[in-house]
C-alpha cells in the first residue's frame, strides 16, 4: 500500500538570529528531497498560523538561502497563549482549525524559549509539534548550543577588539552592552574572546565600589585603559541601559574617563558563521528525521556535544544561565577579569 506523503509546517518566531534560513533550508531539502514530503511556509511566526498565511516551499525556493541573514518566512513575537483580555480571539483554537485545514502532520516551531513553550501548549493540545532551538542568547533550555550565538559571538568579538585601539589612543575605560537577554553567555565568552578586563554577568552580583578600585588599580599599573564588558541583563537600580548606568558609575567613582557603546542589533544581523550554518542544518535535517519516525512533542538538541531531542514538555518555562562554577568563569578569574567583585576577583 502506498503511504500519504506527508505535509509539515514550518515557522520562525521571537527575534531574528543568523542560522534562521539555513535552519528553513535544512528543514525543507531533508523532508522534500529525502522523505518526499510536502513543507509549508507560515509567515511571521505563531501569526501565520492564526492567519493562515503560507506560501508552499519548493526544493528551489530554498535554494540560495543557507548564507543569508534574517528569515525569508518573516518573525514575531506573537503568543498565542497569552490572552489580554477575556474577548479576545481563541487564537490556539484559530492555529488548530488552520493546521487541521493545511492538512498538516506535523509543525516545526524554530524559536527561542517563547517559542519552545508555544510550541509544548500546541503539543498539549494535541497537535504534532517539532521544536528546533535558536537565539543569540545561547539560553534555551535543554540543549547545550542554539544557532545563531557562534555569529553573535563573532559579531560581539571584533567590536570588543575595535575598542582597544580607539580605548587605548584616548587612554579611556571603554563600556560595551551586550545583549542576551537575562542570560550572561555572550558577554561572558565575547568578553573573554575580545580580552575584556571587567564582565559583567545577570548570574553574578556586582559591586560598583569594587569594580572602581579594580580600574583604579589597572591604572596605577600603568595600564594605559580598560574594557568594560557588560551584559545587558545585569540588574541597575535606575532605568537607564545596564551599560550607561555602569559607564556613569564608573566615570563618577574613578574619575577615568569613559566612553559607553550599546551594540545592539548588530548582533542579530547578517550572514551566519560557519558554525552556525552546520548546527542550523543539522537541527533541520534531525527534526524531518524525527517526523519521517512519527517521533513528535520533542525539540532537537545538542546534548553532551551529539545532536539528539529532548521532550518538549520538559522545557517550558525554563532558562538555561551561566552555572556560577562554570569553566568559563573559573578561567576569567585566572585571566584576573574583574567579574563584578562580588566573588574572587
Ligand atoms: O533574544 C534575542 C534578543 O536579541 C535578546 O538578546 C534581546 O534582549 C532581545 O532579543 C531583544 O528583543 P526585540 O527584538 O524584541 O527588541
Amino acid at each position: 500500500m502506498l503511504e500519504t506523503r506527508k505535509k509539515i509546517g514550518i515557522l520562525t518566531a521571537g527575534g531574528d538570529c543568523p542560522g534562521l534560513n539555513a535552519a528553513i533550508r535544512g528543514v525543507a531539502k531533508t523532508a522534500i528531497v529525502k522523505h518526499n514530503m510536502q513543507v509549508f511556509g507560515i509567515s511571521s511566526g505563531f501569526q501565520g498560523l492564526i492567519d493562515k498565511d503560507y506560501v508552499e516551499l519548493s526544493e528551489s525556493s530554498v535554494s540560495g538561502i543557507l548564507t543569508l541573514g534574517g528569515t525569508i518566512l518573516g518573525t514575531s513575537r506573537v503568543k498565542p497563549f497569552k490572552k489580554k483580555k477575556s474577548k479576545d480571539t481563541d487564537k490556539p483554537k484559530l492555529i488548530k482549525k488552520h493546521y487541521k485545514e493545511l492538512g498538516l502532520d506535523c509543525l516545526v516551531c524554530i524559536g527561542g524559549n517563547g517559542t519552545q513553550k508555544t510550541a509544548a501548549g500546541l503539543a498539549n493540545e494535541g497537535l504534532n509539534v517539532i521544536g528546533i532551538p535558536k537565539t543569540i542568547d545561547n539560553d534555551v533550555w535543554g540543549t547545550e548550543q542554539t544557532f545563531g550565538f557562534d555569529s553573535a559571538l563573532s559579531i560581539a568579538t571584533d567590536a570588543i577588539d575595535r575598542l582597544h585601539s580607539t580605548a587605548n589612543s584616548h587612554k579611556r575605560i571603554m563600556v560595551i552592552e551586550i545583549m542576551g537577554h537575562h542570560a550572561g553567555w555572550l558577554a561572558l565568552y565575547s568578553g573573554l574572546a575580545g580580552g575584556g578586563d571587567v564582565i559583567l554577568l545577570p548570574e553574578l552580583d556586582y559591586n560598583i565600589k569594587k569594580i572602581n578600585s579594580y580600574l583604579l588599580g589597572r591604572a596605577k599599573k600603568k595600564k594605559p585603559y580598560s574594557i568594560v564588558v557588560v551584559a545587558e541583563g545585569i540588574n541597575v537600580p535606575t532605568k537607564q541601559s545596564a551599560s550607561t548606568y555602569i559607564s556613569e558609575q564608573i566615570e563618577k567613582g574613578t574619575g577615568l574617563e569613559t566612553r559607553n557603546t550599546i551594540l545592539g542589533y548588530l548582533q542579530r544581523g547578517g550572514s551566519p558563521t560557519a558554525a552556525d550554518r552546520l548546527l542550523a542544518s543539522s537541527y533541520g535535517a534531525h527534526a524531518v528525521n524525527l517526523i519521517a519516525n512519527n517521533e513528535y512533542g520533542k525539540m532537537v538538541a545538542v546534548v553532551n556535544d551529539k545532536i539528539t531531542s529532548v521532550p518538549l514538555e520538559e522545557i517550558g518555562g525554563k532558562l538555561r544561565l551561566v552555572p556560577s562554577d562554570h569553566p568559563m568563569i573559573e578561567r576569567a578569574f585566572g585571566l584576573d577579569i574583574c567579574l563584578g567583585g562580588k566573588h574572587s576577583n
